[in-house]
């Protein structure tokens, strides 16, 4: 939730800062600012409505070697000129950009207003360059010192990220519970939201700490905690380059994530059995003796990853016999969850830095419980705090909405499911490695949905007047079910719902309206278990009767009747259906939303990595 970069160096900063905003465009996308550091006065520009607006209205730009940029949110004040970011003080010469939430923002606005200070935005950020402003002068001019003294008195969640007209070659930043990473480059640093905005000219980043201040100018970074005292920086490689950022001839991101998705499966997977097939799954961090001893298992996650959460349910439970409780991570730290040092919490977050499961986290470990985080970016709050991380391989995802990391999540909790199973001796050395040898050919799997997408595409396009679609899935085919629907609604803005096939009896079979022929998809269950094809062949009847148009997602042979289409899926295992039912949903979804002409990769009202509770 916003992008924040910042860059001081030999170069003309407005290069490096429209190209890291650009890169961070995904974050948010409503307004966008920028400061330059020009001697004695800082160049503020800042409009609402995305990049572009603030490229077209940069006109006459002066020279400057150093600046800040930001691209917005909302979350105080709505997406104006005025409460775009930089925010300056009242001599203009202090400006300030900020990702989170300011939660004493109006008590400082209180006091700041009482010494003089005149507001000229509703954003909780402003008050932050005031009281920057007064303590800068009580510091004789020393920006970081005042940085350090302001965070003392801040509560909430942020990224800050200041600059002073005085000192033009000098950024401070400061991150409490919101990413900020350093790229050090040669006679220029860089600091900035994620990686992405400075990887083209540096793979070198620090990772900065919670409450830790850094201090850049082209041949210095120093880093404090808030007493000053001198921090020695971590500093690691970036292992993915710059092209993994850029559309690569894709008309979207979305779209070459969707494709991207067989190597990102197969990057997850491999090396991952031994030779004497034991799953190899070190970074879970925990002894036999502890995962014999686990009593249940917590996920916590939200939005796609919480999919990922509900099928980890089944895999799990049916391999491992643990039980699993899938909770939505914004939910669960409002109750007195059950835990104990048996307990395993999975935090599972494609971006590491999701502020709901990041308190759900902090609220299981101060229960006691230890934390397994399945994240996809490194060195992201989600992992530093927890106990183990497994890292998924899917690269950066870019795209607003997930596809990529939610498949290597899903990979990430079967190796998980398979590691316990076997440690627990639930299942058999060649029933684990049978699995993991069945989960290889998943990527080959995929690739030939991908390879057959257009006549799904052209399928899709004749539903995008469709004012609700419903999607129904029995089994480990109903979190495919709400994912399908989750994805339609963020992107094409269509009323979508998923369902369990069995609780449509229930209720939602009212929706069904036999004069708009309401588009329904069934995910068919693989295999004969539980006669669960059967039972969803008799959900699809039904709805049928009532006047639906329903689209079937089944696998190849799998007998389907009453369905006005039928969109094959590659045999797998029932468990691993979710990796491939899942991507044509994913195609659907996008597919709809190009051609009802919404903003595919920047859905209306969201942002990538939601840093806010
Ligand atoms: C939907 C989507 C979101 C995220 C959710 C969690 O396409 O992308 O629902 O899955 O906001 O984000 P992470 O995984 O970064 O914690």
């Amino acid at each position: 939730m916003c992008g924040i970069v910042g860059y001081t160096g030999p170069h003309n900063a407005i290069t490096p800062l429209i190209e890291g905003l650009r890169r961070l465009e995904y974050r948010g996308y409503d307004s966008a600012g920028i400061a330059l550091g020009t001697p004695n006065k800082l160049f503020i520009e800042k409009r609402a409505g995305k990049l572009n607006n603030l490229e077209q209205s940069l006109s006459s730009i002066p020279t400057a070697r150093s600046g800040i940029g930001h691209t917005r949110w909302a979350t105080h004040g709505g997406p104006t000129d005025s409460n775009a970011h930089p925010h300056v003080d009242n001599d203009g010469k202090l400006a300030v950009i900020h990702n989170g939430i300011i939660e004493n923002y109006a008590e400082l606005k209180a006091v700041l207003e009482s010494k003089g200070h005149t507001f000229s935005s509703d954003t909780d950020t402003e008050s932050v360059a005031h009281l920057l402003s007064d303590l800068r002068k009580k510091h004789g001019g020393d920006l970081s010192a005042a940085m350090r003294e302001a965070v003392k008195s801040l509560r909430g969640s942020f990224t800050l990220v200041a600059i002073h007209a005085d000192t033009p070659d000098v950024i401070v930043g400061v991150r409490r519970n919101s990413p900020l990473v350093v790229g050090l480059g040669k006679n220029e640093n860089f600091m900035a939201s994620d990686v992405a905005a400075f990887i083209e000219h540096t793979k070198r980043a620090i990772e900065l700490g919670q409450d830790q201040v850094v201090t850049l100018t082209p041949t210095t970074v120093s880093i404090t905690d808030l007493d000053g005292k001198t921090v020695t920086p971590k500093e690691y490689e970036i292992t993915w380059d710059a092209s993994a950022a850029q559309k690569g001839g894709f008309a979207h991101f979305m779209l070459k994530e969707i494709f991207e998705q067989p190597k990102a499966v197969a990057d997850t997977l491999i090396a991952r059995l031994s030779d004497n097939k034991q799953i190899v799954l070190d970074e879970i961090a925990l002894t036999a003796a502890e995962i014999k001893s686990l009593e249940k298992i917590v996920v916590i996650a939200c939005g796609t990853a919480y999919h990922a959460g509900m099928i980890a349910k089944y895999a799990i439970e049916k391999w491992a016999k643990i039980s699993v409780e899938v909770e939505i991570a914004s939910e669960y730290r409002y109750r007195d969850p059950i835990i104990n040092k048996n307990t395993l919490v999975i935090a599972i977050s494609q971006s590491g830095e999701t502020m709901d499961t990041l308190m759900a986290l902090r609220h299981a470990k101060a229960a006691g419980a230890r934390i397994l985080a399945i994240c996809n970016t490194n060195s992201s709050t989600i992992p530093r705090e927890s106990d183990a991380v497994i890292y998924t391989h899917a690269g950066p995802e870019i795209a607003v909405a997930s596809t990529k990391a939610l498949l290597t999540q899903i990979v990430a909790v079967y190796l998980i499911g398979l590691h316990l199973a076997q440690v627990r001796s639930q299942l058999t050395d060649d029933q684990v490695a049978d699995l993991y040898n069945e989960m290889l050919e998943l990527p080959g799997k995929i690739e030939q949905i991908l390879e057959t997408v257009e006549p799904l595409r052209a399928l899709t396009r004749k539903f995008a007047d469709a004012n609700t679609i419903l999607f129904l899935g029995r089994n480990i085919g109903y979190p495919v079910a709400l994912e399908g629907a989750l994805k339609l609604k963020e992107l094409a803005y269509i009323h979508a719902e998923g369902f369990a096939g069995g609780e449509l009896k229930h209720g939602p079979i009212a929706l069904i309206d036999s004069v708009s022929a309401t588009p329904v998809i069934a995910i068919l269950p693989a295999g004969h278990e539980h006669s669960l094809d059967e039972k969803m062949a008799s959900n699809i009847q039904e709805v049928k009767a009532r006047g639906a148009r329903v689209i079937v997602i089944a696998e190849e042979g799998a007998n389907v009747v009453g369905a006005e289409y039928v969109i094959r899926i590659p045999v797998t295992n029932p468990l691993f259906q979710p990796i491939l039912a899942t991507v044509p949903l994913q195609v659907f979804a996008y597919e709809i939303a190009v051609a009802r002409g919404s903003d595919v990769d920047q859905p209306r009202n969201l942002a990538k990595s939601v840093t806010v509770e």
